[in-house]
């Protein structure tokens, strides 16, 4: 019996997102059916709706799904029907940087989270017969049902039994982003300075990080000052608005420059000013998305001289099966209090949850398409 689901449908940014009726393909031996509670909105779901990333359109978008499982192919061990789980990005398990447990920086991301079906080519979502974009980071959960994968379905430890999933959804994107870039890219030491540009739920998932890290000062930077009392509220020390010249305020609070900074922002302009403020082997971590055109500039000699580095980082070097119960068990002993950031939407009121996301009212928009229970 073919299943079929709701799913919100987006067709770029010149029409609303509109929820319509679709139909899962059947399971592959690697792939699992869930039943979507919840699933957060991130904003590289708009930079994929504004082309800013090269996902065939029109496609089902979503990326941080959380549900319940309902079906698993004859290989999968992630879980088993019945299971809470939450979904994250996809990797093909057989590449050097898979090997290595790094399976964010995949030689085969494009084709397993971005090319709108299978690494075959095939369909997991068809809309009137026809085929759908879909398999978007191998799941698509702007949808009452996804397809997952073995390898981007995580269960929820027993531990979190009384967490709603809901509340759990984000985990696989924005906030395991910004605490794996300070714990796991970065590395960021105890004692030394960090400034987060850009305080969303990158950036505040990075000020909570930083705070168990026991980097010290922990410096946010916005231009919405709400947003800035906020990062006070989780963990940094000092607050700067962006439009006051940040970058002057951070060199007279630590002359001797900064161990890392952090860019969430994706604007030229504040990751230049981000790097010309690095300590000796300061490091730069850059996550934001921007402009496909975009090239930054920077002095040779500074970075060479002072053993500054410069890193791109996507999905904070998370390895799912470890780091996710990892934030799970922080979230469980309250030094990573991500409920604070998180505004519910019903599904169908899902462009209503995007504008909430542009125009800052909502930190962490999530949709809630079914009861968990
Ligand atoms: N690399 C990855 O793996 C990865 C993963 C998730 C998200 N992202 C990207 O990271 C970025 C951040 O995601 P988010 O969900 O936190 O987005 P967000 O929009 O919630 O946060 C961005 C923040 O930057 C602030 N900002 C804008 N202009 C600024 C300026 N000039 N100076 C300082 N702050 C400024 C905004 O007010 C906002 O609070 C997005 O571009 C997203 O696509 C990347
Ligand atoms: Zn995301
Ligand atoms: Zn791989």
């Amino acid at each position: 019996m073919p299943v079929h689901a709701k799913a919100a449908i987006c067709r770029g940014n010149s029409e609303p997102f509109a929820i319509e009726e679709v139909t899962l393909d059947d399971l592959r031996p690697d792939e699992l059916r869930v039943r979507i509670v919840a699933c957060g909105v991130c904003h590289t779901d708009m930079a994929v709706r504004d082309q800013q990333v090269p996902v065939p359109l029109p496609a089902v978008l979503g990326h941080e799904g959380a549900g319940i499982v309902e079906e698993v192919g004859a290989g999968v061990t992630a879980a088993k029907p019945g299971d809470r789980v939450i979904l994250s990005f996809n990797s093909c398990g057989d590449c050097p940087s898979c090997d290595i447990d790094a399976p964010t920086y995949c030689y085969n991301f494009f084709p397993h989270n971005w090319s709108g079906a299978r690494t075959d080519g095939s369909a997991t979502l068809m809309l009137n017969g026809e085929k759908l974009n879909a398999n978007f980071f191998g799941q698509s959960s702007f949808a009452t049902y996804a397809i997952a994968h073995e390898r981007n379905t995580v269960r929820v430890p027993d531990t979190a039994a009384d967490i709603p999933l809901e509340r759990l959804s984000p985990l696989g994107c924005g906030l395991m982003t910004g605490a794996g870039a300070v714990l796991r890219s970065m590395k960021v030491r105890a004692g030394l300075p960090i400034a987060v540009f850009g305080a969303g739920t990158v950036g505040m998932a990075a000020i909570m990080a930083a705070k168990i890290a026991g980097a010290d000062p922990i410096i946010a930077v916005d231009v919405n000052d709400e947003r800035l009392a906020m990062a006070m509220e989780l963990g940094a020390t000092h607050i700067f608005n962006g439009k006051d010249d940040a970058a002057a305020k951070i060199r007279d609070l630590c002359p001797a420059g900064l161990g890392y900074a952090f860019d969430t922002t994706g604007i030229n302009k504040v990751i230049e000013d981000a790097w010309g403020l690095l300590a000796p082997m300061g490091v730069c971590g850059i996550v934001g998305a921007s402009n496909p055109e975009d090239n930054l500039t920077f002095n040779e000699a500074a970075f060479m001289g002072g053993g500054r580095r410069v890193m791109g980082i996507l999905g904070g070097d998370s390895d799912l099966e470890s780091f996710l119960p990892k934030l799970i068990d922080y979230h469980l002993k309250g030094q990573f209090p991500f409920e604070k950031l998180i505004g519910y939407f019903e599904f169908n009121q899902i462009n209503d949850a995007i504008a909430a996301s542009e125009n800052g009212s909502v930190i962490k928009p999530v949709l809630r398409m079914s009861a968990e229970t």
